[in-house]
């Protein structure tokens, strides 16, 4: 049932349309990414939902509760959301020790002494950060830090988490561990998520579904499965994992390459079969075949231990090709024959 709902929201800057006209619903519980490019809109959602940031048109409803409505002018300021916040910075003081940074926000809440003693004492825990409880955040490393932020945010046991590239200054080999940490800590406390990140990986791995953003555009709303397979357009296509797309031009039953005139092994559907469309595949979905298939020739092959990429050059196009390291397929120079597994087809840009 949908918690969070984002009616037609919009923010602009002058000219700009940072944000445009989103909609979206999400769960209690749900793990939620906005996912695109720098500068898609990602932050400025982010930030309308926290009540940092002005809405230009919309709403924003979290259960019964109106959080920001244009039409009616009316905003709820950010720390009466009780949402837990976590941001990309390390957004830690470093003159508190680790103790105070977590109680600040039942300080500012004005918690009893004991319920706040009681709080900080669980949110360190459940972060690994008891025995840290006195140091200062200047002593710890990056990973430490974050985890701070995350028990900090933990502390007023909100039932939204915020979390705005929080990942983004760890290294990669923490990165992947902190987001396990993460998705445990909602486990137990089963928080909604709301996570910001340009990291197609990061939000595959993390989330329920996926918001893939452009230019301040909803682009598709899905699971990452179907973010994957089946992307919403071509731009959804190549923004999550490795994309090729060839030029096709057809006539309803002959269906060519674009600038080489090659005849393809398969046909777009019938609504893109009369005029030029674009064929999507991945490059391990394309298969070297013996005899049949489109013709390409070899222009490069490079061995990147787990797999070998080729670079197959079809007429004035090219398409990459990736098999496994013990595959054996053509060398370059050679002409070889190719086979698309499970292509997919967009009208021509
Ligand atoms: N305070 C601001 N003033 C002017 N332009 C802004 C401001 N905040 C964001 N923008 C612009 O809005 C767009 C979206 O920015 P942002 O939400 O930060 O993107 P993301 O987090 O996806 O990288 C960008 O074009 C950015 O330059
Ligand atoms: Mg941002």
């Amino acid at each position: 049932m949908s918690y969070i709902r984002l009616e037609d929201v919009t923010r602009r800057f002058g000219a700009i349309t940072a944000v445009d006209r989103l909609n979206l619903s999400i769960s209690r519980g749900e793990c939620f990414s906005l996912l695109g490019p720098s500068g898609c809109g990602k932050t400025t959602t982010l930030r309308m939902l926290a009540g940092f940031e002005d809405l230009d048109e919309g709403e924003i409803h979290v259960g019964d509760r109106l959080l920001s409505s244009k039409k009616s002018g009316y905003y709820l300021p950010p720390e009466k959301r009780d949402f837990g916040m976590v941001f990309q910075a390390f957004a830690v003081w470093p003159h508190l020790s680790v103790y105070e940074n977590v109680a600040f926000p039942l300080r500012v809440r004005k918690t009893p002494a004991a319920e706040l003693d009681k709080r900080v004492r669980e949110a360190l825990s459940h972060t690994n950060l008891t025995d840290a409880a006195k140091a200062s955040p200047a002593d710890l490393s990056g990973g430490g830090k974050q985890r701070v932020a995350l028990a900090r945010a933990l502390a007023i046991n909100p039932d939204v988490m915020l979390l705005d590239e929080p990942l983004s200054s760890l290294d990669p080999h923490l990165r992947e561990e902190m987001r396990f940490e993460i998705k445990d800590l909602q486990r137990r406390f089963g928080f909604s998520i709301i996570y910001v990140t340009h990291d197609q990986s990061e939000a595959m791995a993390l989330s329920d579904r996926v918001l893939v953003m452009r230019l301040g555009v909803a682009q598709q709303v899905d699971t990452p499965v179907n973010v994957y397979t089946r992307p919403a357009n071509k731009f959804v296509f190549s923004f999550i994992g490795l994309s090729n797309f060839l030029d096709v031009e057809g006539d309803g039953t002959n269906f060519k390459t674009s600038r080489g005139g090659l005849p393809l092994p398969c046909a777009p559907p019938p609504e893109l079969a009369n005029g030029p469309s674009c064929l999507a595949c991945r490059p391990s979905e394309v298969e070297f075949t013996g005899e049949e298939g489109l013709t390409g020739v070899v222009a490069r092959k490079s061995f990147l231990g787990e797999s070998i990429d080729y670079r197959i050059s079809i007429g004035e196009q090219s398409l990459r090709v990736q098999k496994g390291r013990r595959s054996t397929g053509p060398e370059p120079g050679e002409t070889c024959r190719l086979r698309f597994i499970r292509p997919l087809w967009y009208p021509a840009d």
